[in-house]
C-alpha cells in the first residue's frame, strides 16, 4: 500500500500494484458483501502530506463497506485539519489518531443503561441516573484530560513492554490507531510491534450491562506470549457523594470475587440491593480488586504496578478504592486470532433475596450468573450487535433524504438524528460537559428535546410528555428540572422562569401532529405528582398558557421571571455576591421586567393550542386563545419593535434591553428569530427588515452570534449574562440552538438561501475541515461556538447535549425541505436554496410510507403537488392508509 497526498494504494500482497482510492473512498466488493479495508495508520497518517509510501497489511472482516482510510492531520503543515472521516455507509465517525484536541465521545446504551465511551477508552457507566446510580469513576477537569475509563493493557512478555491498544491511560505511541463511533457502539482499535487489539464497546439492547469484546490477533512471524490486563474503578455509587465524603467512604467499598467473575458490593449489605459484575470470557491468571494494589503507591493509570511486572496482586478491596482487573493470559503463534470478552453491569436482587445462603452475608449470584456467562460467547455478542444494528436502522428509516448536499444528508440521516436520541436519553445530564451531577431533566429542554426524537420513538415521547406535565405546578408555573429516577421536580436550579410553561405546548403540539394521537389530551395528569390533583393533559396545556396572561407587565408583555429561554439574562437578580446562583438569587420583586421573546413564543403556543382546541371541540377555548394570540402580537409589535429589529426585553426599570439605544447588548437574536417564526411582522416588512439586521450584525463564518455588541462590564441589571468574557457563551457567542430559529424564520420569509447558509455554517459535518479550531465532534452539534469578540471563534464547546440537535433537525427538514407532520396529513412546503434542482425523501408517517421527490426549476415555492399521480390543491399529503407507499411529487418554480 502506497500513499500520496490523499490517495492510497492497496495491494493483496506486498510487490503487487494493486488499487489506487481515494482517502475516505468506500466501495463495496462484488458480492455487495463486508470488506474493509484499513489504513488508519497514525504514521502513515502523519505521512500523507509528504508522499510516503508504506506497506501495511490488510484487514478483512466481515462488514458492510470497503472503506480505505489514511487521514488524520499531518503533522507539521499540509492543509487538512481533520482528525477523522465520515464512513457514510458504515454509519461510523473514523478517528484517526488518539490525541484529538478534545476527548471526542459516543454514548453507549438507549434504555436503562447508559456509557460515555471516549475515542481513547475513557469515560463511564450508569444505571438509569448518572449520579445516584453511577457504576464506574470518571475524572472530569483531570489532567490529561479523559481520566477513569474501560482500560486494556498488553504486556509482551519476552520484552517486557506493555502498552494500552486504546492509547490511553499509558499514552506509547501505537502504529496504528483508529475509533469508529457508531449507533450505539464504539470500536477502538490499533496495532504495535505486530500485535493488533481491536476492541467494540456496547450495551446489548434490554440489558443493563456492557461488552467489551477485544480481538486480540498477532500479525508477527513468531509465537507471542502476551498478557491482557482488563482495568475499571468502581464508583461508590452515589457519585457526588463519592467525589467527596472521603471520610466515610473510604471505609465502605466491598467487593467479592467468585468464579472469576468480580462482584462490585459495597453498601450492599446494608441499604442497597443492587451490585455491579466485572466478569471475563476466559481463565483468570489473577485478578485485583484494590485500586492500590493493582497501580502501586504513587502511581496513575498511566503504569500499574501489576501491569509492568506482568502479574496480578488477587487484591481483595477493604475499603479505599474498590476496581476490577482480570489478567488473562494469551500466547499466540503466527497469524492466531483470540476473542476475549468482558461483560461489565448492573444487577438487583429482590430485597428479601440478597444472600446465599440466607443470612450469610455472601452475594446470591445465582440470578445474575446465567445472564453473564450467556455474553461471554462471543455469538451471543455478534446477536446483540446485529439486533443493535437492526434497532438504528429501524429508528433512523423514519426519515432519510437524498439532497445535493452531503453535510445535510449525513447529518439528518445518521447523525443529527442519533444526537437527537442521545438528548432524549440523557437531557442535560452526563457529558463531558455536564458532569451527571448536578442537572436532571429540564422542563424547556426536554420538551424542546422532543421535537427531534417524537418521530422516531413515538410511544417514549408519549410518557416523556406526561413526566414532565405532571411536574407543572398548580399555577401553571414549572420546576425548571426534575431527576429522572423519581420524576419529581425540584428547583435546584430554581423556578419561575417564565418561558418554561409554554414550551410543553409545542412538545404537546408536535407530538399530536406525529401521531394523530388525540387521547393524550384526555389523559388525567397531576399537577406536581400531588394524587387527586389530576386534571385532563388538555387542561394543562390552558394553564400554561394563562400562566403567562396571568403575568403580563407595563407593556402589557410577559413578565420574565428569573429568565425566560436565556437562563442567563437575569433581569431581577441583582447579584453582587460571589459565587451566588444567578438562577436561584432573585434579589427585587419583579413586576416590571418583561420579555419581547416569550412574547414571540407565547405567539406561536397559542396559535398552536387554538387549533388543538378546536379540533377538541372546544370553540370557545379556541377563539380565546386565538384573540390572547393576536393581542400579544400587537403588543410585540407596538411596544417590542425596536426600529430595524425586535427588542429583547424591558429590565427591571422599564428601560430597553437589546435596543440601539444600548451601547453594548443592543441586538439579541432570540426575539428575531421566535417572533418571526410566530409570524409576527409578516405582513408589514418588520419580519424582513429584522432578518436583514440580523444577518448584518449577527452573522459570522461561524455561525450567528446571540447577542451584538457582547457586554465588556458586569451589569448589574442584566445578570449571567454579562459574567461571561466577551464572545463566549450567552455574551455573544454563537449560542447554536438560537440559530435555526433564524432559518425557521428564513423560511417564513421565503429566503432558503439564507436559511441553508445559516444551517450550513454550524453544520458539524461541514465544518470538519476546521476540525483543528471548532475541536469538539464533526459529527454532533455543540451548545456553543466562540463569537467574533472571543479570542478563540469558531472555537466549539459543551458538545452533544443541546436543544440545538433538536432545532437544527426541525429546521432542515421540516422548513428547508419543508416536510412537515400536521394533524390532517403530511404538509410538504419546501424553501430550499436558489442552487438546488430538487431532493428525494423516504419518510414514515403514521403507519405510511410516503416516498418525496422535489424538483425545483426555480427558487420559489410548490407549484404543484401529485400523489401517486393525482393532483392535489394546496401543500398537504392528505394521509394514505397505514401499510400504504405512496409517492408524493413537488414542483417547485
Ligand atoms: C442551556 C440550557 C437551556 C437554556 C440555554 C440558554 O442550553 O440547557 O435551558 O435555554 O442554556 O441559556
Ligand atoms: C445555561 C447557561 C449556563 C447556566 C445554566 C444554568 O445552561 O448556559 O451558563 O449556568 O444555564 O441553568
Amino acid at each position: 500500500m502506497s500513499t500520496d497526498q490523499r490517495r492510497v494504494r492497496v495491494a493483496q500482497c506486498p510487490g503487487e500494484s494493486g488499487r489506487a482510492f481515494d482517502v475516505g473512498q468506500q466501495e463495496r466488493d462484488d458480492a455487495r458483501r463486508s470488506v474493509t479495508l484499513r489504513a488508519h495508520s497514525t504514521r502513515l497518517a502523519r505521512g500523507l502530506g509528504g508522499g510516503n509510501t508504506r506497506t501495511i497489511a490488510l484487514t478483512v472482516r466481515g462488514r458492510c463497506s470497503t472503506s480505505v482510510t489514511a487521514s488524520a492531520r499531518p503533522r507539521g503543515g499540509g492543509t487538512l485539519t481533520r482528525f477523522g472521516h465520515f464512513d457514510d455507509v458504515a454509519r461510523e465517525y473514523v478517528i484517526g489518531q488518539p490525541d484529538t484536541p478534545l476527548p471526542w465521545i459516543n454514548y453507549l446504551g438507549s434504555e436503562d443503561y447508559f456509557g460515555i465511551v471516549t475515542n481513547t477508552a475513557g469515560g463511564y457507566t450508569f444505571y438509569r441516573d448518572a449520579r445516584l446510580r453511577r457504576l464506574t469513576r470518571y475524572r472530569y477537569n483531570g489532567v490529561p484530560l479523559d481520566g477513569g475509563g474501560r482500560y486494556l493493557y498488553v504486556r509482551d512478555a519476552d520484552t517486557g513492554q506493555f502498552w494500552s491498544p486504546s492509547w490511553q491511560p499509558t499514552r506509547t505511541d501505537l502504529d496504528d490507531y483508529r475509533c469508529r463511533h457508531g449507533l450505539g457502539y464504539t470500536v477502538i482499535g490499533s496495532r504495535r510491534d505486530g500485535v493488533e487489539v481491536e476492541t467494540t464497546y456496547f450495551v446489548p439492547l434490554g440489558e443493563t450491562l456492557e461488552i467489551w469484546r477485544a480481538t486480540v490477533t498477532n500479525h508477527r512471524p513468531s509465537p507471542a506470549r502476551l498478557s491482557l490486563f482488563s482495568a475499571i474503578e468502581f464508583c461508590l455509587w452515589e457519585a457526588w457523594d463519592d467525589a467527596t465524603n472521603f471520610q466515610r467512604n473510604f471505609s465502605t467499598g466491598e467487593v467479592e470475587v467468585d468464579a472469576g467473575v468480580i462482584y462490585h458490593t459495597t453498601e450492599y449489605r446494608e441499604r442497597r440491593n443492587h451490585f455491579a459484575f466485572f466478569a471475563c470470557s476466559e481463565p483468570l491468571a489473577g485478578f485485583d480488586t484494590q485500586r492500590e494494589a493493582f497501580l502501586g503507591p504513587y502511581r496513575g493509570w498511566d503504569r500499574p504496578v501489576v501491569v509492568e511486572r506482568g502479574r496480578s496482586g488477587d487484591s481483595v478491596a477493604h475499603g479505599w478504592a474498590p476496581c476490577g482487573s482480570h489478567h488473562v493470559v494469551l500466547d499466540l503463534e503466527p497469524g492466531a486470532q483470540r476473542d476475549v470478552v468482558f461483560v461489565l453491569g448492573y444487577a438487583e436482587n429482590p430485597p428479601e433475596a440478597k444472600f446465599h445462603p440466607p443470612g450469610s452475608g455472601t452475594l446470591d449470584t445465582r440470578g445474575v450468573r446465567p445472564l453473564i456467562d450467556r455474553y461471554l460467547r462471543t455469538g451471543a455478542v455478534d446477536e446483540a450487535l446485529a439486533r443493535l444494528a437492526e434497532h438504528w436502522e429501524q429508528l433512523l428509516s423514519t426519515l432519510q433524504i437524498d439532497t445535493p448536499d452531503p453535510h445535510a444528508n449525513r447529518m439528518i440521516n445518521v447523525w443529527n438524528a442519533y444526537q437527537c436520541m442521545a438528548t432524549f436519553n440523557l437531557s442535560r445530564s452526563a457529558s463531558l460537559f455536564e458532569s451527571g451531577l448536578g442537572r436532571g431533566m429540564g422542563f424547556r429542554d426536554s420538551n424542546q428535546d422532543l421535537l427531534g426524537f417524537v418521530h422516531m420513538v413515538p410511544a417514549r415521547a408519549r410518557e416523556r410528555i406526561l413526566d414532565i406535565a405532571a411536574t407543572q405546578l398548580p399555577t401553571g408555573g414549572a420546576y425548571h428540572q426534575y431527576q429522572p429516577l423519581t420524576k419529581r421536580g425540584n428547583d435546584a436550579v430554581g423556578s419561575g422562569f417564565n418561558d418554561d410553561p409554554l414550551w410543553l405546548i409545542l412538545g404537546v403540539a408536535a407530538y399530536l401532529k406525529e401521531t394523530g394521537d388525540a387521547a393524550i389530551l384526555d389523559e388525567p395528569v397531576p399537577y406536581d405528582n400531588l394524587p387527586g390533583s389530576e386534571e385532563p393533559l388538555y387542561g394543562h396545556l390552558h394553564r400554561s398558557l394563562r400562566y403567562t396572561t396571568e403575568r403580563l407587565g407595563p407593556h402589557r408583555l410577559p413578565l420574565i421571571g428569573r429568565a425566560d429561554w436565556n437562563d442567563c439574562l437575569n433581569l431581577n437578580c441583582f447579584s453582587e455576591t460571589p459565587g451566588e446562583s444567578f438562577q436561584t438569587t432573585e434579589n427585587r420583586e419583579g413586576g416590571v421586567a418583561e420579555s419581547v421573546f416569550i412574547g414571540g413564543l407565547f405567539t406561536l403556543a397559542a396559535a398552536e393550542l387554538a387549533e388543538i382546541a378546536a379540533r377538541h371541540g372546544d370553540t370557545a377555548g379556541a377563539e380565546r386563545c386565538r384573540a390572547a394570540g393576536t393581542e400579544m402580537a400587537a403588543a410585540v409589535a407596538e411596544h417590542g419593535w425596536d426600529g430595524e429589529w425586535f427588542l429583547r426585553a424591558y429590565d427591571f426599570f422599564g428601560a430597553p434591553v437589546g435596543s440601539a439605544a444600548n451601547e453594548e447588548g443592543s441586538i439579541y437574536i432570540e426575539p428575531q428569530g421566535m417572533c418571526v417564526t410566530a409570524g409576527i411582522g409578516l405582513g408589514d416588512g418588520t419580519a424582513r427588515q429584522a432578518l436583514a439586521s440580523v444577518s448584518e450584525r449577527l452573522a459570522t463564518p461561524h455561525g450567528l452570534v446571540l447577542v451584538e455588541p457582547a457586554y465588556t462590564r458586569y451589569h448589574l441589571e442584566l445578570g449571567e449574562i454579562s459574567s461571561y468574557p466577551p464572545g463566549y457563551k450567552e455574551n455573544g457567542g454563537i449560542f447554536c440552538h438560537t440559530n435555526p430559529w433564524v432559518m425557521i424564520a428564513e423560511t417564513r420569509v421565503d429566503n432558503g438561501d439564507r436559511a441553508f447558509d445559516y444551517y450550513l455554517r454550524i453544520n458539524p459535518s461541514a465544518r470538519e475541515e476546521l476540525s483543528d479550531v471548532h475541536r469538539c465532534e464533526p459529527y454532533v452539534y455543540a451548545q456553543m461556538i466562540a463569537g467574533k469578540e472571543a479570542p478563540t471563534h469558531g472555537e466549539a464547546k459543551n458538545s452533544w447535549l443541546t436543544g440545538t440537535a433538536a432545532w437544527n433537525y426541525v429546521a432542515l427538514t421540516q422548513w428547508i425541505l419543508g416536510i412537515r407532520p400536521d394533524h390532517d396529513g403530511l404538509r410538504i412546503e419546501p424553501c430550499l436554496p436558489g442552487g438546488w434542482d430538487g431532493f428525494e425523501a423516504v419518510r414514515r408517517f403514521r403507519g405510511a410510507t410516503y416516498r418525496i421527490r422535489v424538483r425545483q426549476a426555480a427558487a420559489g415555492r410548490v407549484t404543484s403537488l401529485t400523489v401517486d399521480g393525482r393532483p392535489v390543491d394546496g401543500t398537504l399529503v392528505p394521509l394514505a392508509a397505514p401499510g400504504a407507499t405512496v409517492t408524493v411529487e413537488a414542483e417547485i418554480g
